[in-house]
């Protein structure tokens, strides 16, 4: 089974609260989505491999750690994992990024494909899947199917707030991945809308409703 793990940093704990505030406006939310996927990115890299090279500093030659040449790649699952990708793509500035395009259809909540782009080897990278919701988990789980369909085999999970319910059906679907959370809630209501939450994601994201 899969790590999950809770990135629960006091910076991170007190960002979600501003973000799960229904009063925080469009600008905020994006700007505290960005910042929480950067500190997450923190923990998600913590195991990347390194390796030592040789630096001239002003004042000595000294052996030193650089990471070793690991390809990464970036999946945000659009809309809302967008709101993601600059944060982590900060620290992670030679990262590709390819974009899986799902959304939940509001009556059977179930995923519906309509757009996938992805670095053409996207197989030899090490992937982390962005999206800041996992509810039911369909849209986690296609999103995955998708990348193994292309022989992908390193792949971690990244989501703001999960529902129970959510990271069984992950874990159950594909129990080699990782999953990382700010935030794990109580519940799923009768829309499979994550309780307590945020609400829609993209809606708040790009100011849609
Ligand atoms: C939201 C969210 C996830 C999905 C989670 O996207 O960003 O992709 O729902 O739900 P699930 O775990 O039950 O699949 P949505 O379908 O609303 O599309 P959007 O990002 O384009 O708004
Ligand atoms: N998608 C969202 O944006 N929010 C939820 O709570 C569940 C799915």
């Amino acid at each position: 089974m899969g790590k999950l793990v809770i990135c629960d940093h006091p910076l991170i704990q007190h960002k979600v609260t501003l973000i799960r505030d229904k009063r925080t406006n469009t600008k905020d939310f994006r700007e505290l989505v960005d910042e929480v996927a950067t500190l997450m990115a923190y923990e998600i890299t913590r195991e990347l491999p390194l390796q030592t090279i040789t630096v001239e500093t002003p004042v000595a030659e000294t052996e030193s750690k650089i990471i070793a040449g690991r390809m990464l790649g970036i999946i945000p699952i659009l809309r809302a994992g967008l709101g993601m990708v600059e944060g982590i793509v900060k620290l992670i500035p030679g990262a590709k990024i390819g974009h899986v395009g799902l959304f939940r259809d509001p009556e059977t909540l179930k995923p519906v494909e309509y757009y996938t782009k992805l670095p053409t080897d996207v197989h030899e990278r090490a992937l982390i899947v962005i999206d800041p919701m996992l509810a039911t988990g369909g849209s986690a789980i296609a999103a995955i199917d998708a990348l193994k369909k292309r022989d992908c085999t390193q792949i971690k999970l990244a989501c703001l707030i999960a529902a129970p319910e959510g990271v069984k059906a992950v874990q159950e679907a594909h129990p080699d991945v990782d999953i990382y959370l700010a935030a794990l809630d109580e519940r799923l209501d009768d829309h499979g809308y994550i309780v307590p939450g945020l609400g829609d994601a993209g809606d708040r994201l790009f100011g849609t409703k």
